[in-house]
């Protein structure tokens, strides 16, 4: 049986971390890629790693590299290279500095794994996954199906966190849709957030119920206030190993992610947070749930976000 690749491409806090995860998931063998100005650290991290295998468990593989020609034909491609947030710094801050590397590594990604399912991380999210679609349908023929955003798995965890510890109960119990776009202006969907599947505005007042919608909103900012000198990185790369495993499963799981949007929700030409069916094709269905007019309007706002983040891009 030949064994899943799996590319990680920037082996930093959100890049080695995911191969932590997706390491003892064993879901396949794991390329971590850096630039080579890093010289051997991925390679490094790559080493350490695999030498965790005989005490988890795991049998693993994982290499380190700095030259594309390593990560030839990926069955998946992970792309968390950037910078990330400082303190003060608001994700879209980060656009003209991700711009430069977003489009370096969708075209050597294109390039040399022209049939994988990329699932990019790196913000401002919405917007790089529409950069590097842009990139990659447009020389390497990736269909829309095959380019996804990792931000509602985070956001929805962040969710479920904050309701489980309010009421007390496991977070198995929990389930939350947060949608929109990664930003400030998500749209955490209260009715739909559920504990044992029933609605928490059942269980908890409106004031706690609108402190942990603000708190989630908030969320990747407060880790980055508490870490001072960068962005959360355990989460974010738990929601891809989630991704990742619904993929290469062919779980058809329902996952809140973002999507290039063709008329769905109003909106078109742009990547936005929906519910979405992940399998072995990526992105096999985009879930429209009706949503009560202040619903949309909310989601109209975020998408009004993304699109001034969007315009910053210089296509
Ligand atoms: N190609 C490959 N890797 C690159 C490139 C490039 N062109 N440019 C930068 N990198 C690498 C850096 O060398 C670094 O190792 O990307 C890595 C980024 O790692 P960190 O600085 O630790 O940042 P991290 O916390 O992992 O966040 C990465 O994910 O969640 C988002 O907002 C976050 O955009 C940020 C990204």
């Amino acid at each position: 049986m030949t064994r899943n690749k799996i590319t990680i491409v920037g082996a930093g806090f959100v890049g080695a971390t995911t191969a932590h995860w997706l390491a003892e998931r064993e879901l396949g063998d794991i390329v971590l890629l850096d630039i080579p100005a890093t010289e051997t650290m991925p390679k490094g991290k790559a080493l350490d790693l695999e030498e965790a295998g005989p005490v988890l468990g795991y049998d693993t593989r994982i290499t380190g590299t700095t030259d594309y020609a390593d990560t030839k034909d990926s069955d998946i491609v992970v792309v968390t290279a950037g910078a990330a947030r400082k303190p003060g710094m608001s994700r879209e801050d980060l656009v003209g500095i991700n711009q430069k590397i977003i489009t370096e590594v969708a075209h050597n990604v294109g390039a040399t794994s022209p049939n994988a399912i990329v699932i990019v991380v790196t913000n401002p999210l919405d917007t790089m996954a529409y950069l590097a679609y842009t990139i990659l349908s447009k020389h390497y023929g990736f269909t829309k199906q095959r380019v996804v955003g990792q931000a509602g798995v985070l956001d929805s965890a962040r969710m479920r966190t904050f309701i489980a510890r309010e009421l007390g109960v496991s977070v198995r119990n929990t389930h939350a849709f947060v949608l929109g776009g990664h930003g400030d202006e998500m749209v955490p969907l209260v009715r739909y957030s559920t504990v044992a599947g029933i609605p928490i505005t059942e269980l908890l007042p409106p004031d706690r119920i609108a402190a942990i919608v603000q708190r989630t909103r908030q969320g990747g900012a407060e880790i980055v206030n508490l870490l001072k000198t960068g962005s959360a990185y355990y989460a974010p790369s738990a929601a891809v190993a989630e991704m990742a495993e619904a993929i290469l499963k062919d779980r058809k799981m329902i996952l809140p992610c973002s999507a290039y949007l063709e008329g769905e929700y109003g909106l078109r030409e742009m990547f936005f947070g929906v519910p979405v069916k992940l399998g072995r094709s990526g992105i096999e269905q985009i879930i429209e749930i009706k949503l009560l007019p202040e619903e949309q309007e909310m989601l109209n706002k975020s998408a009004a976000l993304v699109r001034s983040t969007m315009s910053a891009l210089k296509l």
